[in-house]
Formats: C-alpha cells, structure tokens, sequence
C-alpha cells in the first residue's frame, strides 16, 4: 500500500512538472518564462506567440506565459528547459554562451555593419545553424527577438570614452562574452542576474549596467542611473526556445504550428520594439535622465584587442566572424 501511494506520489509530481502538459481536455499547455516585466515587448510578443498558437491549433495548443523572473534567473530557466520542466522560454543570446560556444559570437562589440546586415545574419544560413545549435543541450531556438543595441548607463558620470569606466564596476551579463567586452573597453565586469540589479546599483554592488533602452526603462534602472551614453557597443539579440522534450512530444503538425506562431511573433515583436525604443528614450529623459550621444570612435579602438582575446580563448570563433562579416558585402 505505502509502494504504491509512493509511486502515485511520483507520477504526480512528474505530470505537475511537465512543461507541456496534456489536460484531460486534450489541450495542451506549453508553459513559457522569462525575466522581463509585463510592459516590455518581448512579454506582449509572446502572449501574441500564444494567441497565434491557439487560433492555429483550434484551442488545443496553449502557451501559458510567467513572466518577472518568477520560475528563476534566464540560466534557471534554461536548466529547466533542459530537464523538460518548463516547455519555452526568451532569453538574451548571451545567456545561451554556456550551452553554445558558437553563440557567443553574437556578443562580439561592433560585430555589426548596420540594422540592414543584423537582419541579413539573423535571417540567413547562420542564423539558423546558430538557432539549432544548442539542440545537443536539448535547447531548440525558434526564433530571434530584436533587443537592439546595448549602452552604457551609470550612476555618476556620462561615459562618453572608454577612459570614463576605469575605476567603474560594470554589471555584466553572466557571461564570458560581455566580462571580455567591458574589461577591453577598461570597465571592471561584474556578473549579476537581470532581476537582482536594481538593488545591486542601489546598493552600490555595481555603479553601471549596459542595456538597450526599453529594459533600461522598464526595469526601472534609470531611477537609479541618471547618465545614459549611447556608445551602441553590441547588438545581442533575444532567442525564443523551446525543450527538445516538449517539442518532440508534440506531433508534426503542432510543431509546425509552433514554429510559424514563433515566426510571426517575431515580425510583430520588431514593430513594438521600435515603438518601444522611442518611448523609452522620451521617458527616461523625462525622468531626469542625461541621454549623450558620443563618438563611437574611441569604442571602435578598443574592438581588435577585445577580438584579439576572445580568438585566443575560442579559436573556433575566428572563421564565424569572418563568415559575418562578408554577409551581404
Ligand atoms: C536584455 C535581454 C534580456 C536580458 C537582459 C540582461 O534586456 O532582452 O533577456 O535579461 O538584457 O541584461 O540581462
């Protein structure tokens, strides 16, 4: 009798924990985290990735969206894709360095020509082996989310050369990357979660961040952070996955379904974020902020050094550079 409640016990905590869980119904629910706030576009663009899956598949396929952090750190969240405990979720590609060495490519600073060749990339052959690249980490990318370009922003001072980070303990993403980046450019990196930055700058842990304007403003940071310098220093998009558990339980024509609802997210996801560029700028000018707009010059010097590390840590890296690089020339 214990043997068997024991087992019943299991089975339950196993079908609680599943990411995409069949209801008596028939309906399943892909359950989706993330570490943004609900006002910012990614949040809108995955509710509408949910609303598109379930016109799609006729009500038999939902996504249900956590947003805030609340199911963990986007590493967290990656874990529990991993093991299937959680079907989807978005996270920053710098997140995704650990399970994907090629990926860190994409954190490269001024990797870029312009908007034109980030989309010619991300839409093109190597945005789609980078996409599929993490599926050994039973990790499958759907599809890139614009997260425009990352600046600095600080608490004392406009950061208008890289000379103005020396001295300064820069929050980094938890990544090797972006801790190469901002020691190059003369910052000291300081690897913090998204969601545990707030009070990190308040408390002085950290006295700058890097971000691209709509999170600058959503997570509220420029309450803290009155100097924002658009240096534009990288272009490090936002990636939309789903567990290769949860995927291969779902039939053809769901994946199929899955897939063009993430597609066309992502289409209405870069609409809101220009909008969402705009307006965070306009806000956080109003919230007292200095925006400044410097010489992108001095940042560009210290990009061959920076290239010049990063090919001695991952020598692979060199030939997918140079692959970026003659897109579309
Ligand atoms: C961007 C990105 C997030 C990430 C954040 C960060 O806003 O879209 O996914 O969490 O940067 O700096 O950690």
């Amino acid at each position: 009798m214990l043997m068997s409640l024991r087992i019943v016990f299991i089975f339950l905590a196993l079908v609680l924990a599943l990411g995409g869980c069949q209801l008596d119904t028939g309906v399943k629910v892909i359950k989706m985290g993330h570490a943004q706030v609900v006002s910012h576009p990614v949040h809108q663009a995955m509710v509408f990735l949910g609303e598109r899956l379930e016109e799609k598949s006729g009500g038999k396929l939902k996504v249900k969206v956590y947003p805030n952090q609340q199911l963990g750190t986007e590493r967290e969240l990656l874990e529990l894709l991993q093991i299937g405990s959680l079907g989807m979720t978005k996270v920053s590609a710098a997140s995704l360095e650990a399970f994907s060495p090629e990926i860190s490519v994409l954190g490269l600073p001024y990797l870029f020509r312009d908007d034109a060749h980030i989309t010619q990339v991300l839409e093109g052959e190597i945005g789609k082996e980078l996409l599929l690249s993490t599926e050994k980490y039973w990790l499958r990318g759907l599809c890139f989310y614009d997260a425009g370009k990352r600046s600095f922003y600080s608490k004392t001072k406009p950061i208008a050369t890289p000379e103005d980070l020396a001295g300064l303990k820069v929050r980094v993403q938890e990544s090797k990357m972006a801790i190469n980046m901002v020691r190059g450019m003369g910052g000291s990196p300081t690897p913090v979660s998204y969601g545990e930055l707030y009070t990190a700058l308040q408390q002085g842990i950290v006295d700058a961040a890097e971000n691209n304007p709509p999170s600058f403003y959503n997570s509220r940071h420029y309450e803290v952070c009155k100097y924002y310098s658009i240096d534009e220093h990288t272009a490090i998009p936002d990636v939309v996955l789903v567990s290769t558990k949860v995927w291969s339980n779902l039939s053809p024509e769901e994946q199929v379904w899955l897939q063009e609802a993430a597609d066309e997210s992502a289409v209405y996801q870069t609409k809101l974020w220009k909008e969402a560029v705009e307006e965070a700028l306009l806000e956080v000018q109003k919230a007292g902020v200095e925006i400044s707009y410097p010489s992108k010059e001095p940042f560009l010097e210290k990009v061959a050094a920076v290239y010049a590390q990063v090919f001695q840590e991952q020598k692979q890296l060199e030939a997918l550079v140079q692959r970026i690089q003659q897109t579309n020339k």
